[in-house]
């Protein structure tokens, strides 16, 4: 399964990426604002430290409004991926930039029929918003499940980016799910490797070579 960070904060997204497994980032309006920078720079910005899909959310609601701000963004880099919502004026310019070879992230899913009708649309990903389905007292790891089911039974190539991750059994259980990407928080980053197991047996293993003169010539 992918990693991406999901984050607009370009030093978060240095620092991290440097351990080579961060495979792209997804950004929104709302980590935009958090960052208090100007979209467009920290998108270069960040498209300089990953090479990797970027997402770039246009900020119109509107075909038209959509087209323009996908181009702009999309000249940015050549991994950006415009993301779009999930609305008809949505899916008509994700088949629009699909149409013309430019990678799609169709945002704001909480129904698989609303995936498939992405996929047809010829998105790259689609972003099932797994944290806010549970919010809301239903199965958001069902619907990731659901749209698993669906895009097997018909071939789409679509490929499903669990978003609104909240947490590491998210990411165990989408990637149980068979989603193709999980974007999620550095919060979230932070937590993949830990285990109060590793951490014991590490400190015995260095313990013991102290007390044992165990070395390595270098
Ligand atoms: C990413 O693509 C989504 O915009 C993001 O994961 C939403 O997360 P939230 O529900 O925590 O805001």
């Amino acid at each position: 399964m992918k990693i991406f960070l999901d984050t607009a904060d370009v030093a978060e997204i240095r620092e991290y990426a440097a351990s080579g497994l961060v495979d792209g980032v997804t950004t929104n309006p709302s980590l935009a604002a958090k960052t208090g920078r100007d979209y467009g720079e920290s998108l270069k910005e960040i498209c300089a430290i990953i090479p990797g899909s970027v997402s770039a959310e246009v900020l119109a609601t509107d075909f038209d409004g959509m087209m323009k701000e996908g181009k702009a963004v999309s000249k940015i880099g050549k991994q950006i991926t415009i993301k779009v919502p999930l609305t008809w004026d949505g899916l008509k310019a994700c088949k629009a930039f699909s149409s013309e070879g430019l990678q799609v992230n169709v945002t704001l899913c909480f129904s698989p029929v609303q995936a498939m009708m992405a996929a047809k649309a010829g998105a790259t990903f689609i972003s099932p918003f797994i944290g806010r389905v549970d919010d809301i007292g239903e199965d958001g790891m069902g619907l990731i499940r659901d749209i698993r089911a669906i895009y097997d039974n018909y071939g789409f190539k679509t490929e499903i980016l669990a978003a609104s991750v909240r947490h590491v059994q998210h990411v165990r259980e989408a990637a149980l799910a068979g989603a193709d990407v999980s974007t999620i928080p550095v919060s979230v980053f932070k937590q993949l490797l830990s285990h109060p197991l590793t951490d014991k047996g590490l400190a015995a293993f260095v313990a013991d070579a102290k007390k044992g003169n165990v070395t390595i010539k270098t």
